[in-house]
């Protein structure tokens, strides 16, 4: 990539650009075997954190997505040069050369966010703007400001940015009120290069933040903890050059669980993390199907019917969010009722209607979806509102009877990588039409 043409991976894909439209004839039974790319969620918080030091930064198994190019775009911006081979990534921040995060990129993608602390934490000083609300809720970054205040941070909102400064991060203490993905990223990173220890309570245990914490100490930052609800970090001078990997996506090889699920089909994802989607495979196994472990390997068979099971969304380690709406989608064609209860986001139920559309038949109570099961979904023309709820769609209309016409396809292309190529090789009749 580099200075002159930023942000090209994946041409062609910049969100909001492209007006594709996926087309999905349903009722082919998914049959074969994929591999699971890297984390969009893990290589986010990675990719900012290369701002914390002036060396190269390499990273591997980087998929190719729009949020992805995006980040990049805005490391460009903030004065990085950016390489990349496939999935290998290499970036080098000898000076930051500007400190904003302007309201167009952060507007596209609110894990922009992220480089907040890592700017703050180099060079003392950043202007982020605020991420608006969003298609699934108000979803306030209140927590990452409050804790870096604690760390020393002054912190002002001016015209729609948040603009921090500081003479020097102090380690602290932090607790936070909720179990934050972003936010406990956003301050482990601040924090690294703070004077003395913070110490994290409450922290999101997700195994991306876990991802994070690797590389950064592999950059020399001294972390503990990770993975667990504390983290302690003792802070260090400098950080140099690291080499390292992106965990593989655990919501991609979800999805495609839950794609072979629903259309009776028989798949392998390979190069995925088993550990990372222990709640998926129990309420599969619940709802019938049989799968079957390997080290990196997963094989998803689909029972003779859909079990109707009950759902409810948590911070890791229990059933994520990012995964409701695709089982949604798979209750939605169960043999009772269902009840799916979102306790994460307050208002992540968008895909129902066009699942309605599609003749699914369920209530909304709340932060309740009681599900019906039918015999069979209808295909219809549908408009994605999210990423996830875009991939419910599309899960839904692989196993619906006719023609599923998907607009808004640009939702997908920032969290899913090639997915009508992947769902095409194990037998999906899928397509994209370029406008
Ligand atoms: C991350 C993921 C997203 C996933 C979500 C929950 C990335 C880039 N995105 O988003 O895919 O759906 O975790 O697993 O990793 N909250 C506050 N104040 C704050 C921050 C959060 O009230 O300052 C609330 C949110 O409104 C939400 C809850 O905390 O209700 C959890 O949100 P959070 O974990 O922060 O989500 P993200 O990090 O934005």
């Amino acid at each position: 990539i580099g200075r002159e043409r930023p942000g090209l991976w994946g041409e062609g894909k910049e969100q909001g650009v492209g007006v594709d439209k996926i087309i999905i004839e349903g009722g082919e039974l998914l049959k074969g075997t994929i591999r699971a790319s890297g984390a969009k969620n893990a290589a986010l918080p990675i990719l900012a954190a290369s701002l914390l030091t002036e060396e190269w930064c390499t990273f591997h198994n980087v998929p190719d997505l729009v949020d992805v190019n995006t980040i990049v775009r805005l490391l460009v911006d903030l004065g990085s040069e950016v390489e990349r081979d496939g999935a290998v990534l290499r970036t080098r921040t000898r000076r930051v050369g500007n400190w904003e995060a302007s309201y167009d990129l952060v507007k596209t993608m609110r894990a922009s966010i992220l480089v907040l602390g890592p700017l703050v934490a180099r060079t003392g000083k950043a202007r982020v703007s605020l991420p608006g609300g969003c298609a699934i809720g108000a979803r306030p970054v209140n927590l990452h400001l409050k804790a870096l205040q604690e760390l020393g941070a002054h912190i002002e909102l001016r015209d729609g940015y948040v603009e921090a400064t500081t003479a020097g991060l102090k380690g602290a203490p932090i607790y936070f009120d909720t179990s934050t993905v972003t936010g406990t990223e956003n301050i482990m990173m601040a924090a690294v290069l703070a004077e003395g220890t913070t110490i994290l309570k409450n922290a999101a245990r997700e195994p991306e933040v876990e991802n994070l914490a690797l590389i950064l100490n592999g950059m020399g930052a001294k972390i503990r903890g990770a993975g667990t609800d504390e983290i302690i970090i003792e802070g260090v001078e400098a950080l140099g050059s690291v080499e390292g990997s992106i965990i593989s996506d655990r919501v991609e090889t979800g999805t495609f669980m839950i794609a072979a699920v629903l259309t009776g089909g028989d798949v392998v994802i390979e190069d995925c993390e088993p550990g990372h989607v222990e709640a998926l495979v129990a309420k599969l196994r619940e709802a019938g199907a049989q799968i079957d472990i390997k080290e990196k390997t997963i094989r998803i068979t689909a029972g003779p019917n859909v079990r109707s099971v009950d759902v409810t969304t948590h911070p890791y380690p229990g059933f994520p969010t990012d995964l409701q709406a695709q089982m949604v989608a798979l209750m939605a064609v169960g043999n009772g009722i269902s009840v799916v209860r979102e306790t994460v986001f307050e208002n992540r139920f968008m895909h129902i209607n066009e699942l309605m559309r599609m003749g699914a038949e369920i209530t909304i109570d709340g932060n309740r979806a009681i599900v019906r099961g039918v015999e069979r979904l209808k295909g219809a023309p549908v408009m994605a509102t999210d990423l996830r709820a875009s991939a419910s769609l599309v899960l839904a209309g692989l196993s619906a009877e006719g023609k599923t016409e998907l607009e808004r396809v640009y939702h997908i292309d920032r969290g899913y990588e090639r997915i009508e190529e992947k769902l095409s090789r194990l037998g999906a009749n899928i397509r994209r039409i370029k406008q």
